[in-house]
C-alpha cells in the first residue's frame, strides 16, 4: 500500500485525476470505477477541467459505480446516480450507454446485482476503482460485518452511516438501504485508489493500514490488494502509526 499526504484537498485531485487521465490516454476504452460521497470531488473537477483543455476525452471509457442508495430514482438529486451526472458525467464527453450503475429502484435486487457483476466481467474488469472511506471503515456501502462479501449485495446501511450521510437528506428521508459492490468486487480491480481527508477519518485510516485485516473494518482488507494508492492529508493521516515514508 502506497500512502501520501499531501497539502489540500485540490492537491489530493490534482494528483487522483492525473493518474486517472494516464490511464485514459494509455488505453481509452478504460474501464474506471468511480465514488460517490465528499472525497473525490476535487477529483471529479480536475478531470472535467482536463477534458475543457482537451488534454483527455472520456467518450470511450467504460464506468461502474461503487453504489447506490434503494429507493432514489436517477433524477432525485440525492441519488449517487444524480451526484455523478452533476459532478463528473456532465462536465465531460462520458456516453450514457458506457455508464453503468446499481439500479436501486429495481423491484428485483438480486436480478439486479448478478447482472451488475456480469457486467463489470464482460467489460474486463476494473481497471482503477476510486474508493472513499466511511468514519466506520466502510468501502462502499460494505458495513462493518462478520464475513467479508462478493457480488454486489443489498445492504442494511449501520447507524454510524446514517449518521454520517444523514445530513444530505431532509429530516428521517436516508434511505436504509442500498445496493453495492462487495468487497471482492473492489479486490478484483487492478489498481485501488483511496482518497480520505480530515480528523473524522484518522481512526479508520489507522484501521485499515495498521489494524488486522477483519471484516469489522472493511477497509483493511485492501492491505491485501497489491496495488493500493492512498491520498491522505495531515488530520486524516494524524493516527497512522510511526508516520508513513
Ligand atoms: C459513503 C459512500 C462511500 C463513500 C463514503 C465516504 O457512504 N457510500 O462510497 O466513499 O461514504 O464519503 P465521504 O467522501 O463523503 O466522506
Amino acid at each position: 500500500m502506497q500512502l501520501f499526504v499531501c497539502e489540500s484537498k485540490e492537491d489530493i485531485g490534482e494528483k487522483v485525476a492525473a493518474l486517472l487521465i494516464r490511464q485514459v490516454q494509455t488505453k481509452p476504452n478504460s474501464v474506471l470505477g468511480f465514488a460517490t460521497g465528499r472525497s473525490p470531488l476535487e477529483t471529479y473537477d480536475a478531470l472535467a477541467a482536463a477534458y475543457a483543455r482537451g488534454v483527455v476525452s472520456f467518450k470511450d471509457v467504460v464506468t461502474f459505480n461503487l453504489d447506490e442508495y434503494c429507493g432514489l430514482t436517477k433524477t432525485d438529486a440525492n441519488s449517487y446516480y444524480a451526484f455523478m451526472q452533476k459532478n463528473l458525467f456532465s462536465r465531460a464527453d462520458f456516453r450514457t450507454e458506457n455508464i453503468h450503475f446499481l439500479d436501486g429502484c429495481a423491484a428485483d435486487d438480486k436480478a439486479v446485482c448478478e447482472a451488475y457483476r456480469a457486467e463489470m466481467q464482460a467489460a474486463g474488469g476494473i481497471d482503477i476503482q476510486l474508493l472513499g472511506i466511511g468514519t466506520n471503515g466502510h468501502i462502499g456501502f460494505n458495513e462493518p460485518s462478520d464475513a467479508f462479501t462478493d457480488g454486489p449485495f443489498l445492504v442494511t446501511l449501520s447507524q454510524s452511516t446514517k449518521n454520517a450521510n444523514g445530513k444530505y437528506f431532509a429530516d428521517g428521508s436516508m434511505p436504509t438501504h442500498a445496493l453495492t459492490m462487495g468487497v471482492g468486487d473492489i479486490l478484483r480491480a487492478k489498481k485501488l485508489i483511496m482518497i480520505a481527508t480530515g480528523e473524522s477519518k484518522a481512526k479508520a485510516i489507522a484501521a485499515m493500514v495498521n489494524g488486522p485485516v477483519t471484516p469489522q473494518c472493511p477497509a483493511s482488507v485492501l492491505q491485501t490488494h497489491r496495488d493500493v494508492t492512498v491520498f491522505l492529508d495531515a488530520e486524516s493521516a494524524a493516527l497512522l502509526e510511526g508516520g508513513i515514508s
